[in-house]
Order: structure tokens, then sequence, then C-alpha cells
């Protein structure tokens, strides 16, 4: 058991942020057992450590992004996703059936998400088994803790980066290399998107998950030319996109489901997403490098969808967690210019949310300092960042995540333990 002291901030509800000042964690096996305002005296013998920074936010949880794609962040932006993806991703993704190159570049990318804002993340590596498993080598090691998924894709990619009929096969000898190996990084199922996989990929994809009993995540309604294409070409009887996924197990219900986007939802894959519990990846500076328009998250918050947030790099940009919470809120107040109605704005507080306690409830009880949460903790000093008074601990939560970077972050602790 231990004690941590410090100044510590969540969102336990959508509205709240909560500020507890110098207060006491007790930890044990990296779970939360009690919050206290002081050490009570049968915990007096216990070791304290004062949390470096000046307070603690829980730590940040990306819900979808691609690690393959790190080398490509921040250039390709003049095209929208269809042809972004068959002129610049497909081709990099196919660079990862070289071993070498995947250990490179996913040495930086492990390296560079533990010193990041994210504590928890879900993955998307690429087609390659034994590029993802190095993939989760490092992750391991890094003490994050991810759900990282060997991509499908069978139809309309590359010929370089499409599985033929060994892809279950291959998927199925993953998940047993995988689900054995490691304790923080574990598989999930991974269909691309529907374009990318035939009826039968996704038939197999239904059955390894119910088999295996693992969670899935993929991309849904991200663009209107690829929601044309799914409907009218790919599943004309479908009812909507989300339904071609459920039709094949693959779409929540008592399959745990992350579907990146959800930009251009019609009513009834709304009522569907809600309905089955899927979790929804709101990936807003993806949704404006590729032109794919504005997610109306504050009706989906009002709705009571569980929507956290991903950073999607390298569709975004910027692999910080930080930058993604401010992009949520500032996409919604074009949203709200162009609808004339201020009521759709992201509020600091609901964003931040999204980011913590949704996105966390993903991996458990995770994402807030209360009894029984797993401990995840940011400690932050935000000196540098101070220009005259520092303000309230509201205003400077808001103002790290606007003006700060991994600087800003002095410890980081997953599942109870210190990663830096
Ligand atoms: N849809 C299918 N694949 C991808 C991808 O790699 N990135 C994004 N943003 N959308 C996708
Ligand atoms: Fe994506």
């Amino acid at each position: 058991m231990h004690l941590y002291h410090g100044t510590f901030i969540d969102a336990p509800a959508q509205d709240e942020l909560r500020v507890r000042k110098d207060h006491y964690l007790l930890v044990e096996e990296g779970v939360i057992k009690a919050v206290f305002h002081y050490v009570p005296e049968k915990y007096a013998t216990l070791p304290v450590t004062t949390l470096a920074g000046t307070f603690c936010i829980p730590g940040l949880v990306d819900l979808h992004l691609h690690a393959s794609q790190l080398a490509l962040c921040g250039i390709n932006m003049d095209l929208e996703l269809l042809p972004w993806l068959q002129s610049y991703i497909f081709p990099e993704e196919a660079r990862f059936a070289s071993e070498e190159y995947a250990d490179q570049l996913y040495a930086h990318f492990s390296n560079a998400l533990l010193k990041s804002p994210t504590a928890r993340a879900c993955i998307f590596a690429t087609i390659h088994s034994k590029a993802t498993l190095l993939l989760m080598d490092k992750l391991e090691k890094s003490g994050l803790i991810t759900y990282v998924g060997k991509v499908n894709m069978n139809q309309n990619a590359i010929p370089e980066l499409e599985e033929d009929d060994r892809a279950a096969r291959d998927t199925r000898a993953f998940i047993e290399a995988a689900v054995e190996k490691y304790q923080h990084t574990l598989p999930i199922i991974t269909p691309r998107f529907v374009p990318s996989c035939t009826k039968e990929l996704l038939s197999v994809l239904g059955e390894l998950a119910e088999e295996y009993d693992l969670p899935v995540q993929s991309h849904i309604s991200e663009n209107k030319r690829e929601i044309a294409w799914v409907k009218e070409l790919l599943f004309p009887q479908a009812s909507c996109y989300g339904a071609v996924y459920a039709s094949f197990g693959l779409f929540g219900g008592k399959r745990k489901t992350v579907m990146a986007h959800a930009v251009h939802c019609t009513e009834a894959e709304i009522d569907l997403i809600r309905e089955r519990g899927v979790y929804l990846a709101h990936c807003a500076d993806s949704n404006i490098n590729l032109a794919s328009g504005i997610a109306p998250i504050q009706r989906y918050l009002k709705e009571g969808l569980r929507v956290g947030i991903g950073t999607d790099i390298a569709g975004g940009s910027q692999l910080s967690m930080f930058r993604a919470v401010c992009d949520t809120i500032r996409v919604s107040k074009l949203l709200a210019e162009r609808m004339d109605d201020t009521s759709v704005i992201v509020t600091f507080p609901e964003a931040f949310h999204a980011a913590t306690k949704t996105g966390g409830s993903f991996f458990g009880k995770v994402g807030i300092f209360d009894e029984g949460y797993e401990f995840d903790a940011l400690s932050i000093n935000d000196d540098t960042l101070i220009i005259g008074s520092p303000g309230t601990f509201e205003q400077r939560v808001e103002r790290v995540f606007y003006l700060g970077n991994n600087e800003a972050i002095v410890s980081k602790f997953v599942g109870g333990k210190q990663l830096f």
C-alpha cells in the first residue's frame, strides 16, 4: 500500500471538473482504495509520495490511432479519405512487411506515446502479424496499457497490402501468439473498414471475436463518398453502415466495440450505436485534415452515446491528446456557427470527461480518482505556461490542454506503475 499526496483534478460527471486540493490517495496493487484529505491514524506509517507537479489529472485515453502511420504525421494534407488512403497510407503501411522497418518505426512510436499525455490507447497496426507483435513487445515494455489490432483487409487496397486466403489462419495465429504473451497489451479484432473487407472476411472476424472473446475496433461513417460506396456498391441491402458490422457480430452488444469518426451517421445508425453500446472515437483533427466534416458530438452526448476521443494519427497530425481534447471543442464551435446554435458547443469539462472517464471505461474502472478505480495519473507542472496570475485550478488545467505539451508532464502512472 502506498499514499500519494497532491491536488487531484478529474471529471466524475460529464459537466463537472472536480478539484481536490492537498488530498491523499491510498493505492494498493494499482487500484485506488480510498481518498482522504488527511492521513488517517492507521495509515500514518505508510510511505507517502508527494507528486512532483502542481496538480494531477487522470492519464488520457486515446481511443483511436494508427501506429503504422506515424511517419506521415503532418504531410499529405491535400486529399480526402479514399484517395488519401490509396495514394499515401496504403504504400506506407505496405512497408511494414519489412521487420527492420517496423522495428525502427514502432520504436519511435512507443517512445513518443510514452512521453505523451496518453496512458491507454486503442491502436491499429497493419496486416503484418510479425510487425504487429514487434509493436506489442515495445508497448508492453513501455508500461502503457493498450489494445493493438493486426489490421484485416482483403480488397480495394493495393496488391502489396491485401491479405489473401490465409487471412483467417494468420489472424488466428496472431491472436494466439498475442493473448498468451502480454499482460498490458491485448489483441483487438480490427477490420480496417467495410470497403476493405469481403463478407467472408467479416464473417471470419466475427467468429474469431466470439471464440476468443475479443473487443472490436474499426471506422464508421467518416466521409460521404465512403458511405455512398458502402451503401450503393458493397452492401445495398444494409440499413446503415453500422448495420453491416452488426450483421457479422462486430458491433457492440456483448462485443465491446469502438468505432472511429461517426461524422455522418443516419438517425437509424445513431439508434443502433446507442442500443448496442458502441463507443465512438471522435477524431476532430483528422476530420479537418481529410475534409471529412464535423461530427455532432454534443448531440451524441445528449443522446447518451459513449463518446471518447482519438488522435487518429496520421489523419490527425498530432499524437497529443491535449490537442485532441481542444480540437473537439474548437470544431464544435465551428458547427455552432454553421448551425447558428451555440447549444452544440462541447465544453471543456465535457471534452475532458470524454478523454478520461468515458474513454477509460473501455478499459474497465479507469479515468477518475475514486475508490475502486485504477491509478492512472499525469503529474503536471504548469510553471512555464503561466504569465501573471496562475488562475483557478480549473483554468490551469484548461491552459495546460491549450498551451501545454509533453514538457508539462513531470510524471506518469498507469495501472499504479510509475512509467517516468
Ligand atoms: N478508414 C479506413 N482506414 C482509415 C485510416 O487509416 N484512417 C482514417 N482516418 N480512416 C480510415
Ligand atoms: Fe483511423
